[in-house]
């Protein structure tokens, strides 16, 4: 190393080489690949660039080892304000070796870490992004165009080559250049297309990543530079009013004149209000918004696209694309800046979407060696199983019993619906507690509770919980049945069948019919759980991830009591939050996380369980609690992983 260099060590990536002396430490990070942001291409304007002095084993903390602050930094007045401690990278000059710490805040690819640790956290890469850029003026003798001068710009500035500038840019572009400021920011789309264009530095760029759920759509604002979700509002999906589950949906578009054309209105109408909602809570406005991600099962995919979604009401399930979308936002009636763009991710097959796939991106069995088993169980259930090696996705009809329909007195999860059940294993007696309820009923304070929120209901949690209570009780046996011969007067006659009675005002009884139904859905998950793993190879899974807001709520011991999903070790199965909803927000902060899923969807083994025979072998084994492990077609199984 010459007298006029100097050693620079970037913490906390550990970049570190010579630079010459006078050298801007944004520049030095540049060269040495030390992940340092910038908007204003160091003019002193955006403060992304804040750096703190550090010190390792051979580099004390020095402050005369860079120089002082100039006039730039110490009038800098940015919307990002100073650190205390903090320096302007781009100002602030290395005079001789230096450690150079660079906070997270102050990362171009800074990581979101996320709540639970088994899931990795995401990499802020947006696919849109901002750059400022100082515009040559227009020469008499020598005019260039506006679009050329930009262009110019920004291969000088940033070497973004080969850039597109959007046409109806064009004229923000003319008015931006009018203006006396010195500079514009835009919006580069993908690294290729001009997008937006602001008088001007500009600091602030958004984004929405919608979960469309047969249920709820929820939507996330977020800011795309940071990461940082700025709202979140839910709604119910208005589609309900065309029928609660997916399917009455598709048949309202079969039967009804022009009913896909409603309910895509429908649908979009939602979304575009949810933006709304979003952007005054967080106090921006819609033109900020640029990039939008969305995810759906098939059926909404298909209809908040403006698809014809019948022919996934019927064998052969088609889809009409299995790909990513990408389409501007607004001609999905969503009021956001004229060039935003959409982006929705691909689907699997007719019944494993693009909340399947967003699932996938959150819980990343694609990225581990642990077999991992994904269940998303609505009115169909998504079922996902590998590894690193390889990955089979199904879907399987349970239906909405899980959900509380079919259930004679089931209901939704809302407030009063029963959703915890515990029976004395020697007086057949229940206790219970609610949604909203913080106690038990043979706490005092639950009947203060129910004063305000009565009990209205049984929801699917509930029902689970009951059903397994009751085996593990003995008050029904490995078929199903009520026994009528209990040691209860809470067991009592219906017909030729018997019923529990779990409350009694108001009377909400567990029947036969109730327990046949639970016993047929969860026949239909476990007989796809068990078709994947034979496909498979395998006769356990390392860990299982219950995704969905039913998942969520599904205790996992009482679960695996019901044989709803196969054994594991308890520690390894968890509730995987909305994995779909988190999934969406990847793909909106990441944009290397639409190739990762795009390649993935292409390699997922779809299993149609429709067509497998061996689907209905198994649905009769699993009708049994927990299992039919005596004549359980698996324990055939050659036993080998693929990944072994
Ligand atoms: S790079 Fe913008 S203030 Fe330093």
């Amino acid at each position: 190393m010459s007298g006029s260099e100097a050693r620079i060590l970037f913490t906390p990536s550990g970049r570190q080489g010579s630079v010459s002396i006078g050298a801007s430490v944004l520049d030095a990070a540049r060269a040495l690949g030390a992940d340092l942001d910038s908007i204003c291409g160091g003019r002193g304007i955006c403060g992304r660039c804040q750096v703190r002095l550090g010190s390792s084993k051979t580099i004390p903390l020095d402050p005369s080892r860079v120089s002082t602050p100039n006039l730039v930094e110490l009038n800098y007045a940015g919307a990002r304000p100073l650190r205390e401690g903090n320096r302007l990278g781009c100002q602030t000059r290395v005079m001789g070796d230096v450690v150079i710490d660079i906070p997270p805040d102050s990362q171009v690819h800074r990581q979101v870490v996320r709540k639970r640790p088994e899931v990795p956290d995401i990499e802020i890469d947006p696919v849109v992004r901002l750059y400022y850029v100082e515009v040559a003026d227009s020469i008499l003798g020598d005019a260039v165009s506006d679009q050329r001068r930009l262009l110019h710009a920004l291969s000088e500035q940033w070497e973004l080559d080969g850039v597109r500038v959007e046409p109806r840019v064009l004229a923000d572009l003319q008015r931006a250049l009018a203006d006396v400021r010195p500079g514009v920011t835009v919006a580069v789309h993908d690294g290729s297309d001009v997008t937006a264009v602001w008088p001007g530095f500009h600091d602030r760029l958004l984004g929405v990543a919608f979960d469309v759920g047969s249920t709820t759509i929820a939507g996330h604002l977020c800011d795309l530079a940071s990461g940082q979700v700025l709202a979140t509002h839910g709604e119910m999906n208005p589609q309900i009013r065309f029928g609660e589950d997916v399917m009455s949906r598709v048949s309202y578009a079969m039967m009804t004149d022009g009913g896909s054309a409603e309910l895509t209105t429908t649908v979009r109408n939602a979304l575009d209000a949810i933006v709304g909602v979003l952007a005054a809570e967080a106090g921006v406005t819609r033109e900020e918004i640029l990039e939008i991600v969305l995810v759906g099962n098939p059926i909404m995919h298909h209809l908040f696209l403006g698809l014809d979604p019948t022919p996934l009401g019927a064998a052969p399930f088609s889809l009409a694309t299995d790909q990513s979308v990408r389409i501007e936002a607004t001609s999905l009636g969503i009021a956001v800046h004229p060039l935003a763009r959409a982006y929705v991710l691909p689907c699997i097959a007719g019944h494993v979407g693009a909340d399947a796939t967003a699932a996938m991106l959150s819980e990343a069995p694609h990225r581990s060696d642990a077999v991992q088993l994904l269940v998303d169980v609505g009115t169909n259930a998504e079922i996902i199983l590998g590894n690193s090696q390889r990955i089979l996705a199904a879907s399987s009809p349970t239906g909405p019993a899980f959900e509380g329909a079919q259930i004679s007195s089931g209901q939704r999860a809302a407030p009063g619906a029963i959703e915890r059940v515990r029976i004395d294993r020697e007086t057949l007696e229940p206790r219970i507690r609610v949604v909203g309820g913080e106690h038990w009923s043979d706490e005092d304070a639950f009947y203060v509770e129910v004063e305000e929120t009565p009990v209205t209901g049984i929801c699917g949690s509930g029902i689970i919980e009951v059903i397994a209570e009751m085996f593990s009780s003995g008050l029904i046996d490995a078929d199903g049945v009520i026994d009528g011969t209990a040691r209860t007067d809470r067991v009592v006659a219906d017909g030729r069948t018997f019923s529990y009675v779990l409350w009694a005002d108001p009377e909400i009884v567990i029947t036969q019919g109730d327990v046949r139904a639970i016993q047929l859905a969860k026949a239909a998950l476990r007989a796809g759980i068990e078709l994947l793993m034979d496909h498979y190879g395998t006769e356990s899974v390392d860990q299982i991830r219950l995704a969905g807001a039913f998942g969520n709520h599904i205790d996992p011991g009482f679960a695996m009591t019901l044989g709803m999903i196969p054994e594991c070790d308890l520690g390894s199965v968890s509730g995987a939050g909305n994995a779909a909803g988190t999934g969406a927000l990847i793909a909106l902060l990441n944009r290397q996380s639409r190739t990762e899923i795009e390649d993935l969807a292409e390699r997922v083994v779809k299993i149609e369980t429709a067509t497998e025979p061996r689907f209905q072998e198994l649905f009769v084994s699993a009708l049994g609690i927990p299992f039919k492990t005596d004549t359980e077609p698996v324990r055939r199984r050659r036993g080998r992983r693929a990944s072994a």
